[in-house]
């Protein structure tokens, strides 16, 4: 029996406050998983919650937004750039010991909203926006560079079309600076910052076309002497697409062409898409409580179907360990996910291995399950 009122409370506080995951003893997932690949996540946020879950389970930390070019450069002044968030974010990401990855050098749909309506209007000339790309990287990369030794160079240049004939995005920076232009950020990159790993990212790669434009992009690099250190496949699933074994063939053709591959950004919707769901219609309006189907807690069977899902990837992953380098989750737990904001504005989404809470799902114990095959079943949410 506690009778000391303060005791009481303090017991009471203790036992409803979440603990953090060193307190409490979880296993590491860096830990868990360092004889294969390393673990990293993904935020922007200087969230002082997430410290001690980071410091316990990552080795990496990428920069969701801070460093993509539109938020570093609001202003079309010629050399401004708006440093601070992403000065903090790196300070912060130091302090917890962890290694920070830079995303993105060149991303053309996240390129500088002035930038690009010039593009659009003609105003820019091709050498013009190559002259900008190149002072752009050698800035961020002599401010950075040294600190930050893995880079996204380039983010999500190839088209997703259908058709064999196409190739990269049809958009108004790539229209304008071409395969040239991509060449452009890993020649600067490179010279910039001779010693980091260099990545080229995107999503679907799993999908053999796009992987074909992917190692089109590989072969010429090459042929310039400009060979990445790597290949990111993005890794936004759902319950059910893509199929685990789509990872298997990417992981292993990328691994032919010579490429180690990072999982730069994983997470699992619980959300399946409708056929013929209509992406574009989605993102215009907000999600309905009332119409569209939405978990604001997820049901018992999903959390099931969450964990049988990341462990059929994990099951891939540790399958071809031997080829990756990283895997890494796109945010760090359900409480701040850019799955609440896309497709759907404000429909909530679990894909991760946390909750909101920053309490381990059954997902997290069927992950560390396959390496303890003979462990005791996830326990139940
Ligand atoms: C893509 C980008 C990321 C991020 C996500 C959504 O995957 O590479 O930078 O914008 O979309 O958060």
């Amino acid at each position: 029996m506690i009778h000391h009122p303060l005791a009481r409370l303090l017991a009471v506080l203790s036992l409803s406050a979440p603990l953090h995951a060193s307190e409490r003893g979880e296993i590491s997932l860096r830990e868990a998983f360092a004889a294969h690949f390393s673990i990293g996540f993904g935020t922007g946020q200087t969230n002082d919650a997430r410290s001690a879950l980071l410091r316990h389970h990552a080795t990496s930390l990428t920069c969701e937004n801070v460093l993509k070019p539109r938020p570093l450069r609001p202003s079309p002044e010629p050399g401004v750039f708006a440093w601070e968030r992403a000065d903090a974010w790196l300070a912060w990401v130091e302090s917890l010991g962890l290694k920070p990855v830079g995303h993105t050098l060149v991303w053309s749909y996240q390129m500088p909203e002035w930038l690009l309506e010039r593009a659009r209007s003609g105003a820019l000339t091709r050498d013009e926006a190559l002259a900008w790309q190149d002072a752009h990287i050698r800035a961020v990369l002599a401010r950075y560079g040294d600190r930050i030794r893995t880079w996204d160079v380039v983010n999500e240049a190839l088209s997703d079309a259908s058709s064999p004939d196409t190739y990269l995005r049809d958009d108004p920076w790539l229209n304008l600076v071409g395969e040239d232009g991509l060449v452009a950020a890993f020649r600067s990159a490179r010279a910039a910052a001779p010693h980091a790993k260099l990545l080229y990212n995107d999503y679907n790669l799993e999908q053999r076309a796009k992987r074909a434009r992917a190692l089109r992009l590989l072969r010429r690099l090459e042929a310039e002497g400009l060979r990445p250190d790597a290949v990111g496949i993005q890794g936004h699933c759902t319950l059910s697409a893509p199929p685990a074994a789509d990872f298997e063939a990417a992981i292993l053709e990328l691994h032919a062409a010579g490429y180690p591959v990072h999982i730069t950004e994983l997470d699992v919707s619980v959300y399946d898409w409708a056929p013929g769901a209509d992406i574009g219609a989605m993102m215009k309006r907000r999600y309905d409580p009332a119409t569209d189907l939405g978990y604001d807690t997820l049901p018992p069977e999903l959390h099931e179907r969450l964990a049988a899902r990341y462990r059929e990837l994990f099951a891939v992953f540790l399958r071809h360990a031997d080829k990756l380098e990283r895997v890494a989750f796109w945010n760090v737990d359900d409480g701040h996910t850019w799955l609440r904001n896309w497709p759907l504005p404000g429909r909530p989404n679990h894909p991760l291995l946390f909750d909101a809470q920053q309490q381990p799902k059954p997902a997290f114990h069927a992950v560390l399950g396959l390496l303890r095959p003979n462990a005791s079943p996830a326990p139940s949410p």
